[in-house]
């Protein structure tokens, strides 16, 4: 038997929850990326594990979008975009943030950035970056962002996602 007999795909590849079965077995962080939206002036973003740093020299950093993001048309014209590394204190506020057509910052504690974004209250790091690339990837947009500014935060607890819901992380 081959290696190729040994592990046949159970089913296509396109069939969409097998995709996420498999892929979600890779455990994640969650961030939120924030902005002040320049047409409202209001905070605007969404939650995200597709988070991942890319490069030192230049410093860039990259996150995927799905092509029905609402809020990444708006996010996107921002000159500052801010990721927060979110806690697992901030799952309700994960939920919010990933949540449809309300406003999702309604009750959500924030403060500003240095570059002028949104940091979520409680979050591990934050990292001020602005859009440097946009590439478009099947029902995805991979956007590549060069960090202009970067911290830790508070020492708790990272948010993890995996197989479709919150864990935790022991050491
Ligand atoms: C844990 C978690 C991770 C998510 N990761 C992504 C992601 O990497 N990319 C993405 O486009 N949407 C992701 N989403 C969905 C968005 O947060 C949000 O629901 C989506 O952008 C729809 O909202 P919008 O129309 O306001 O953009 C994630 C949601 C959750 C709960």
């Amino acid at each position: 038997m081959t290696c190729a007999d040994e592990y046949r795909p159970a089913s296509p590849p396109t069939d969409g929850r097998h995709f996420r079965n498999v892929l979600g077995r890779f455990a994640t962080g969650v961030v939120a990326i924030t902005a002040i939206d320049p047409s409202t002036g209001e905070p605007c973003g969404l939650a995200a594990n597709s988070f991942t740093s890319v490069s030192l020299r230049p410093p860039l950093v990259a996150f995927c979008v799905a092509h029905t993001s609402t809020t990444w048309p708006r996010l996107r014209t921002a000159a500052r975009l801010c990721v927060s590394v979110l806690s697992e204190r901030h799952e309700k506020v994960c939920e919010q943030l990933a949540a449809k057509g309300w406003d999702k910052f309604a009750g959500l504690r924030w403060s500003p950035s240095p570059g002028g974004s949104p940091v979520i209250d409680g979050s591990l790091a934050w990292i001020d970056c602005a859009v440097e690339a946009e590439h478009v990837a099947g029902d995805h947009v991979i956007v590549v962002a060069r960090v202009l500014d970067l911290d830790t935060h508070v020492d708790h607890a990272p948010l993890v996602f995996f197989r479709g819901t919150y864990g935790r992380f022991e050491k």
